[in-house]
């Protein structure tokens, strides 16, 4: 590994470790530094850093959580750089409005998230997801609307407004309800 590489990885290093341990303000400042176009209220808690970033376009309120991957380079071609060592292939990804990526999840080359879209945890998309879609899996399909699963959130008897509790409390109403819910 020769030096220019070795300063490469240190400098890669200081900005995830800056990335992770400064607040969202300052990650969102960074993305857009980047090159990628992102809306207001947004909340981003990966780290993703891709040289073609300009190829990214977020829109507003969108939450990205740990682990998600937005790919837009599709480096696999490299099987065929004997054929030409020149060539090279990229793809956009466009999320809209108040959209939510669950962790682990992978956003492929040429993928277009709607507005109001929910993508489940460890999901990898490719290609479009509708306005107001839940999507899940590999690859990620459509489950049902954004307005089904706000009704099934306001069904389920754990939910409480625990971001208006301090941590003790929450615990002690959490694990109340938890045993409550094992009873027969
Ligand atoms: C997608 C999601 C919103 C669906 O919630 P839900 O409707 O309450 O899900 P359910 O548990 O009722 O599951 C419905 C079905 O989808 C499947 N499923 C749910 N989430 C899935 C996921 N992420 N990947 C694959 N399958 C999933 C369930 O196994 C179930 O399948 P079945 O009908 O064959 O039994 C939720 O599971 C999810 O992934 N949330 C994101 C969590 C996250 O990333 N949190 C980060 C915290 S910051």
């Amino acid at each position: 590994m020769n030096i220019i590489n070795v300063a490469k990885r240190v400098k890669r290093d200081i900005i995830k470790f800056l990335f992770k341990h400064l607040n969202n303000k300052f990650r969102v400042w960074m993305w857009r530094k980047m090159g990628v176009k992102i809306g207001e209220n947004c909340r981003i808690h990966c780290f993703s850093l891709s040289p073609e970033s300009y190829l990214i376009e977020i829109g507003n309120d969108v939450i990205i959580t740990e682990n998600v991957y937005l790919i837009t380079h599709e480096g696999s071609i490299c099987l065929f750089h004997n054929e030409n060592p020149h060539m090279d292939l990229f793809g956009t990804i466009k999320i809209g409005n108040n959209c939510f990526i669950g962790m682990n999840s992978l956003i492929m080359p040429n993928t277009t998230i709607g507005n109001n879209c929910i993508i489940g945890a460890g999901s990898i998309v490719r290609g479009k997801i509708p306005d107001n879609s839940v999507a899940i899996g590999n690859p990620a399909r459509v489950i049902m609307t954004t307005e089904k699963y706000r009704s099934k959130i306001y069904a389920n008897p754990i939910l409480h407004d625990y971001k208006l509790l301090s941590e003790e409390e929450k615990k002690r109403i959490l694990l109340e309800r938890f045993a409550a819910n094992k009873k027969p």
